[in-house]
């Protein structure tokens, strides 16, 4: 029996509430903020967000992998409202978060910030290696199982210095995955980790990487993945890691909320259809995308990866 995992990514959430720059004054969040109001609201709409939800929905998946960036600035007014548009989608249990940059855009405490997304980012299978990465109560890499699939969630989110979106895992969070992506194989699981920053170095320019991308790359070419999946980019990409048990797929995810202007990715998502054939894992890839013209979300590709 075939697995249908949607994935969803980089939101951005608005609007942004009214006084969020002096309720916590922080340089980098005023600047965030002044980019919201001259440019990014036009790119990011909210109603495009909700027609892609609801198409997600309407495909009944049997999870949701969403890949981070849900709200813009990390102010304290955007956590609760972005939890619910969560809670629109789906339980806890049905959708695994990973934060992204956005979401620790400046330092605000576990409590009252990232601890909005805690359900859903929380493992149900204990192993070695785990850390806090956000200094909450939130362990990563977590891994969540469903049926014969295995999800692999990790934190690049870390508050990043001014002008800067990049992101890091941390030695603790890479020491931990070489052990747990063979254990997970040996086990028959398919390996699918969610990360939001491009997981190779290459896919974008060094103001926007992961800065431990090397690091990855090389682990997940010595202990190979069945699938990446990514955002931060609002691009749809495909790339591969040449593994020594054969290619990883590296998919990229488009902005959920862009709008169809003709130089983006407009908004939408990916169902990864997850199958196994002879031994082998077949994953399909549909691209879900809203279309300007007729305000619907439609497929605009289908491939094997
Ligand atoms: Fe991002």
């Amino acid at each position: 029996l075939e697995f249908r995992l949607a994935h969803l990514s980089d939101p951005h959430l608005g609007p942004i509430p009214k006084g969020t720059v002096f309720k916590d004054f922080k340089l980098k969040r005023l600047i965030g903020v002044i980019s919201w109001k001259v440019r990014r609201h036009r790119l990011f709409q909210r109603h495009i967000a909700e027609a892609v939800r609801d198409d997600l929905k309407a495909h009944a998946p049997d999870h949701c992998a969403f890949t981070g960036d849900a709200i813009n600035v990390s102010a304290v007014g955007e956590f609760g409202p972005a939890r619910e548009w969560l809670e629109s989608i789906g339980s806890a249990g049905e959708i695994s978060f990973v934060p992204g940059n956005h979401d620790a855009y400046v330092e605000i405490p576990y409590a009252i910030g990232m601890s909005h997304f805690e359900p859903y980012m929380l493992g149900d299978m204990r192993f070695d290696g785990a850390c806090m990465h956000m200094g909450g109560a939130t362990a990563f890499p977590y891994v969540r199982l469903r049926r014969n699939i295995a999800l692999i969630g990790l934190s690049s989110a870390l508050p990043q210095s001014l002008f800067k979106a990049t992101g890091s895992l941390g030695h603790e969070q890479i020491q931990a995955l070489p052990e747990l992506l063979k254990d997970l194989k040996s086990r028959g699981f398919c390996r699918v980790v969610m990360i939001h920053h491009p997981p190779m170095p290459g896919i974008t320019d060094r103001r926007r990487a992961l800065l431990d991308d090397g690091e990855l790359s090389r682990v997940l070419a010595e202990k190979g993945a069945e699938l990446v999946i990514f955002g931060h980019n609002h691009r749809r990409s495909l790339h591969y890691i040449e593994a020594k048990t054969g290619k990883v797929p590296l998919v990229g995810a488009p902005a959920a909320s862009m709008v169809d202007d003709g130089r983006h990715n407009p908004g939408g998502w990916n169902l990864y259809t997850i199958d196994r054939d002879k031994g082998t894992w077949q994953i399909q890839v549909t691209e879900r995308s809203w279309d300007g013209l007729t305000g619907g979300v439609v497929t605009t590709g289908e491939y094997f990866v």
